[in-house]
C-alpha cells in the first residue's frame, strides 16, 4: 500500500466514524473480532507518562441487557425509556473507565505535575474511545458515545464485580447498524477553527 492511499484510508475511517443510534444485535462480524480489536487499540492507545490508566469492560447480550436495565432503574424512571431501549437493542456495550490508583501513584512520584494526571488520564481516555469508535466504523459495526456517569456509577459496579477505584467514563452501545444518520454539512474549518501562520 502507498503512503498516500494508507492514509486516505485513515482518513476514510475517521469520517466513517459516526455517532450510530439506530442498532441492532445483528453484529456484521463475530465478538471475538470485536474484542480483539479494542484489546490491540488498548494497547497502542497513548497514555501520559505512559501510565496505562485506561480500563474497558464489554458486555454483551443478557449482561447488556441488565446493564441498561440497570441504567433506566438508577434514574428511576426519569430518562426516556424508548432511548434506554435503543440502546439496549444493540449486541454490547463497551465500558470505558480509568484507574484512580494509577493516578494516585503518579501523583505521589510526581507531585509537582499532580493536578494534570488526572486531566491527562481523561485526554487518553478520549483518545481510547474515539479510536475504538473510528475502528468499529471500519467493521461496520454501529456505536455511539453516552454518559450516563455518574449517577450509575455504583449499579454498575456491583452489576459486574468491578473495583472501586476505577471509574466510569463512557458508555458505547455497539451493534449492527439499521439505519445511517443523515450526511453532515460541510464545514468551512480553514480560516475559523484551524489557523496557519507561516
Ligand atoms: C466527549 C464527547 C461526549 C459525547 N457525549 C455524548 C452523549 O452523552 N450522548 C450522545 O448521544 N452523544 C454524545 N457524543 C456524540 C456527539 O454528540 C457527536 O459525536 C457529535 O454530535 C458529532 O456527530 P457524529 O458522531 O455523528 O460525527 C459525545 C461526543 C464526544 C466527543
Amino acid at each position: 500500500m502507498t503512503q498516500s492511499t494508507q492514509t486516505e484510508q485513515f482518513l476514510q475511517t475517521l469520517k466513517d466514524r459516526r455517532s450510530r443510534y439506530a442498532i441492532n444485535d445483528n453484529l456484521p462480524v463475530s465478538r471475538e473480532e470485536v474484542e480483539d480489536l479494542v484489546a490491540e487499540i488498548v494497547e497502542h492507545t497513548p497514555d501520559a507518562y505512559n501510565m496505562k490508566s485506561a480500563r474497558v469492560v464489554i458486555v454483551w447480550g443478557e449482561k447488556n441487557q441488565a446493564l441498561w436495565d440497570a441504567i433506566y432503574e438508577a434514574f428511576d424512571g426519569k430518562v426516556d425509556r424508548s432511548k434506554i431501549d435503543g440502546f439496549a437493542a444493540g449486541d454490547g456495550t463497551i465500558l470505558y473507565f480509568y484507574d484512580e490508583s494509577i493516578i494516585e501513584g503518579m501523583q505521589e512520584q510526581f507531585p509537582s505535575y499532580a493536578g494534570n494526571f488526572p486531566i491527562w488520564s481523561q485526554h487518553a481516555n478520549g483518545m481510547l474511545q474515539s479510536n475504538v469508535w473510528s475502528a468499529l466504523a471500519s467493521l461496520k459495526v454501529g456505536a455511539s458515545l453516552q454518559h450516563y456517569n455518574p449517577v450509575i456509577d455504583n449499579s454498575v459496579r456491583e452489576l459486574f464485580g468491578l473495583p472501586e477505584e476505577w471509574k466510569l467514563v463512557a458508555q458505547m452501545p455497539v451493534g449492527g447498524i439499521v439505519e445511517e444518520p443523515a450526511p453532515k454539512d460541510a464545514e468551512e474549518v480553514r480560516g475559523n477553527r484551524l489557523i496557519i501562520r507561516d
